[in-house]
């Protein structure tokens, strides 16, 4: 027998610094829904999930919580295995980076990079302060009494080196290039491959830093532990050490990699699109055939996420309307690729539309008919193979779905791959209006076009659970219990291969609605814990009547988070340019501002960002933005009139000012908004 084709898919490993919700969920499904799809269409699957468990932001919240760090995680992970389980996620592996299989094989990476160059060590000259463990520049030094002091304590310093690991990332920016280039399909959706190769290849890799003397928690460098692996470097490894690269036991590694895709969301598509592929090709190993950047769930405006708390959390949901509700929403609302809203309006709007209408209506109306005409035994098909001319399309269109559906999800298109599943539910409730089975059932003479009506409607019924199973894993069986079809050989894609396999003589048996029609005014106040409901109205291509019904409704409120143009008239932002910049003496976070407003206004203004820019004076020149109507307020014994604006990166801690787009033309001082 020839060996089936192997399909390995990964999702990020989440950090455990609180607990999964609705946005980790969407990326596990969706890796979930793509290995059932692969598996029932004849693949050999992998999929990898786990969690990304090293550095300070786990380090600082189990200190917050009065716990180790492993105890921190321990706790979230069990938590995060929870949801999966009630998510329906059927993963393979679950790595952790704190498992002794992965850490040592990060420890023989890492050594391996350093062996053959590619990682070295670079030293800088500075001054330390022995009791206060405080390493200074030259320049951060004050002078006392003609010696230079610690800035701190007051007391003398010594010259010392502080040295790091660099990784030689500008060895291979034109290889990274070249191979993005040749590869079209190795960035998806295609638009960020251009961002990679604009914003972040073609103006320069620069050299990454890969160690810190400052973060204990995490790998330790083997030949030199007071340095632990950058937490990216180490958290990237996982999908191969998981496979058991680097050991004796590689055999999953041979058999799996390289991976077919690896799920991300968008935020984090620089990391595997540029370090991971870097990274892979010095260790002479192929790349992942794919990496899928998908959009964000919003809430409101706002990525959701631990950090901002705007958070939806699975669990309530799924108890209340089921985990293929929640499952299908999910890979439903928004196309793969693109953002979207995530609110409750849209889940229990497509949920009643979609889930109790469509499939619901048609599925209960088939077994109802049968029962009602045939008392609940499938009739068999024409002997002698006969269409008529009204079913030709219908039959066609449901032949051909299995192709439409899989042509989609090769391309990760989830929400196409269900549009078109759909469009066969809504041609057979057109079908049922059609050919009107009521009335052919007062007449004994149209026993035979009967038969064929509601055969074609139980086959498309049949076809449908088999392609819907991927998405919604528990729904499947109770459509086949409905049409009381116990041959398991009849539920696979091969026999999907033609139209009108389903068996006579199987005993149909009406059951409960597959998706019990929501009350939706009533469970939006339920959702949303007795309060109106908050969040904006959801995206669709069609509306159905209760869905415009939702969105006015939507409209009158105001979601959480959300503000009018009247909140946002209360700021005053303004350019504000650059005259003096230093770094404060006492202080290694704050730098002092001069900054002219424009006719002859100048404020000073301190700002935390001082390990961000280490030559500050480079500053001076550049147009800023200030909140300016800030209450000014006392530090350093000086007056901070006001805040400059910076973004934050949350995988790499980087602090960056906000500028002006070619500011010489924008005067200092103008308005902002
Ligand atoms: O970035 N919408 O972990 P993380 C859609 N440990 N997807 C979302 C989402 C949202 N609102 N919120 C989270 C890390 N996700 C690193 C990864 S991989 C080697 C290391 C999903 O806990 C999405 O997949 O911040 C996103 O990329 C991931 O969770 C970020 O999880
Ligand atoms: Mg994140």
């Amino acid at each position: 027998m020839q060996e089936k084709k192997t399909f390995y898919i990964t999702t990020p490993i989440y950090y455990p610094s609180g607990n999964m919700h609705v946005g980790h969920t969407y990326t596990t499904v969706a890796a979930d829904t793509m290995t059932r799809f692969k598996r029932l269409t004849g693949y050999d699957t992998y999929f990898l999930t786990g969690t990304d468990e090293h550095g300070q932001k786990i380090e600082k919240k189990a200190l917050e919580a009065g716990v180790t760090p492993i105890q921190y995680v321990d706790k979230i992970v069990a938590e995060t295995k929870e949801l999966w389980k009630l998510m329906d996620i059927e993963y393979d592996d679950f790595i952790r980076t704190t498992e002794d299989r992965h850490m040592k094989i990060v420890q023989k990476i890492f050594r391996q990079f350093y062996d053959q160059g590619d990682i070295y060590k670079a030293e800088y000259e500075g001054m330390y302060c022995t009791p206060c463990e405080s390493f200074w520049t030259s320049t951060q030094l004050v002078e006392k009494d003609g010696v230079k002091v610690c800035p701190d304590c007051g007391r003398p310093c010594q010259p010392m080196k502080e040295e790091s690991y660099f990784f030689r990332m500008s060895k291979y920016q034109d290889w990274m290039i070249e191979y993005i280039e040749s590869h079209p399909e190795f960035i998806q959706p295609a638009a960020r491959a251009n961002e990679m190769i604009n914003n972040f290849l073609k103006p320069g890799l620069q050299d990454l830093c890969v160690s810190r003397t400052s973060v204990k928690w995490g790998v330790p460098v083997d030949f030199d532990p007071k340095h632990t692996v950058y937490v990216w470097i180490d958290a990237l490894s996982n999908y191969i050490t998981a496979l058991g690269y680097g050991t004796d036991h590689d055999e999953l590694f041979r058999k799996y990699w390289p991976a077919d895709v690896h799920l991300v969301g968008k935020e984090i598509v620089r990391f595997h699109t540029i370090y991971w592929p870097i990274m892979l090709h010095a260790l002479g190993l192929p790349l992942p055939k794919q990496v899928f950047g998908h959009g964000w769930l919003l809430f409101g405006t706002d990525k959701m996420s631990k950090s901002k708390g705007n958070i939806v959390y699975p669990g309530p949901i799924v108890e209340r309307y089921g985990v293929d509700a929640l499952r299908y929403y999910l890979m439903r609302e928004m196309p793969f690729g693109a953002d979207g809203n995530y609110t409750n309006e849209s889940f229990l709007t497509r949920t009643n539309a979609d889930l109790a209408n469509d499939l619901g209506n048609l599925v209960s109306r088939t077994v109802a008919m049968i029962e009602k005409y045939f008392d609940g035994v499938m009739p068999a098909w024409d002997p002698a193979g006969f269409v008529a001319e009204e079913d030709k399309p219908l039959q066609d269109h449901c032949a051909q779905l299995p192709a439409l559906v899989e042509a989609q999800m090769d391309k990760l298109q989830f929400s196409q791959a269900l549009t078109e599943i759909w469009k066969v539910i809504g041609e057979c409730n057109k079908y049922i209006d059609l050919t009107q089975p009521w009335i052919l059932g007062k007449d004994p003479e149209k026993k035979a076009r009967l038969t064929d009506v509601l055969l074609n409607l139980a086959e498309c019924v049949r076809f449908v659970a088999v392609l819907i199973g991927p998405f919604m894993p528990k729904t499947p069986a109770r459509i086949f219990e409905q049409l009381g079809l116990t041959d398991d050989s009849l539920k696979t894609w091969e026999s999907l291969d033609c139209f009108g396999r389903l068996p006579d003589g199987i005993k149909v048996h009406k059951g409960d609605a597959l998706f019990p029609r929501i009350d939706i005014k009533k469970d939006l106040e339920i959702l949303s814990g007795g309060k109106a409901e908050s969040a904006p109205a959801p995206k669709k291509e069609e509306k159905k009547p209760e869905a415009k019904k939702a969105e006015q409704k939507a409209e009158e409120a105001q979601p959480a988070g959300e503000i009018t143009i009247d909140d946002f008239a209360k700021i005053q932002l303004r350019t504000a340019k650059v005259v003096a910049c230093e770094k404060v003496q006492k202080s290694d976070k704050l730098l002092r501002f001069t900054l002219d407003l424009g006719n002859g206004e100048t404020r000073t203004v301190f700002s935390g960002i001082a390990k961000a820019y280490t030559e500050p004076e480079k500053l001076v020149g550049r147009t800023l933005i200030l909140l300016s109507n800030l209450k000014p307020r006392k530090m350093m014994g000086e007056l901070s009139q006001g805040m400059l604006l910076s973004a934050l990166d949350e995988g790499t801690g980087t602090l960056r000012l906000l500028t002006v787009d070619q500011a010489d033309d924008v005067a200092p001082g103008s308005e902002v908004g």
